[in-house]
């Protein structure tokens, strides 16, 4: 659904995968332009300060249309947190902070920043994670990551359904990049477990560029294969 040349947005441009895509997408012959924010930029966009969304919006409208944006902010731990391992661990400061930021934020985003991309056809995908899936929940643990993104994932697949009414070429995704060493995953084994942030981004990067309007409302792999919610 991507015309020649194409503009895109990275929300999360400072975290390893989003700067991985920026860094990818400012070398692509067919990207006309890539914008990044993040915490820092100009405009910020912080999910801890929910009114930066609408903000930085309304910054971004005199650049539209967009053809391609992907948020790939997320959060898994924090200087005040880890994972849960048991139900023992649960604490609603934790459980708070983690919908905020892997759920409300990406979905107030999409509220907005949906609205940038050409009617014509484009491409909003937003990072969930495998362990958001419910049907895939083998393990147990981390009980607000998964929820977080479970709920993410439900917003996702909900504004699809409504977005498929007005605006038929704009496609909504989840996508699980997979196990990437960041510093996300690098407390969890990450940097021996995951792949190179540049081969996941090429890897991310492909199977967005091959989406076609019926793929909008699902869960997709870097490898292309849907995920079951
Ligand atoms: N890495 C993996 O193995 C893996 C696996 C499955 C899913 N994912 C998903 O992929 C996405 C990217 O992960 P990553 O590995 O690139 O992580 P990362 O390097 O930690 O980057 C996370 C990004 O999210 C931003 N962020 C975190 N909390 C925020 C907040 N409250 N407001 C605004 N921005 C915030 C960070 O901004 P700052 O730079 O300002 O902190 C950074 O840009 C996440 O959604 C994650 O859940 C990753």
């Amino acid at each position: 659904m991507l015309p020649k040349p194409f503009r895109a947005l990275i929300l999360g441009s400072s975290g390893t995968i989003g700067s991985a895509l920026l860094h990818l997408l400012q070398n692509d012959p067919d990207c006309e332009r890539v914008t990044g924010l993040h915490r820092h930029s100009a405009p910020a966009i912080d999910y801890d300060h929910l009114d930066t969304i609408e903000l930085a919006y309304e910054a971004l409208k005199t650049e539209q249309p967009y053809h391609l944006i992907i948020n790939t902010i997320g959060a898994l731990h924090s200087n005040q947190f880890m994972p849960e391992k048991r139900l023992a661990d649960l604490h609603s400061s934790q459980l708070t902070q983690q919908f905020l930021t892997n759920a409300i934020g990406p979905a107030l985003s999409i509220k907005q920043f949906s609205q940038l991309i050409d009617p014509a056809g484009g491409v909003y995908a937003t990072l969930s994670a495998k362990v958001g899936s419910i049907a895939d929940n083998r393990l147990g643990g981390w009980y607000s990551y998964r929820a977080s993104k479970a709920a993410l994932n439900m917003l996702i697949k909900t504004a699809a359904i409504e977005l498929r009414r007005t605006k038929p070429n704009l496609i909504l995704a989840a996508i699980h990049p997979g196990t990437v060493k960041s510093s996300l995953s690098r407390p969890f084994r990450g940097d021996e477990l995951g792949r190179e942030p540049h081969h996941a981004a090429q890897e991310i990067l492909s199977v967005l560029k091959n989406l076609v309007p019926a793929d909008s409302g699902t869960f997709k792999s870097y490898s292309g294969e849907v995920i079951p919610w």
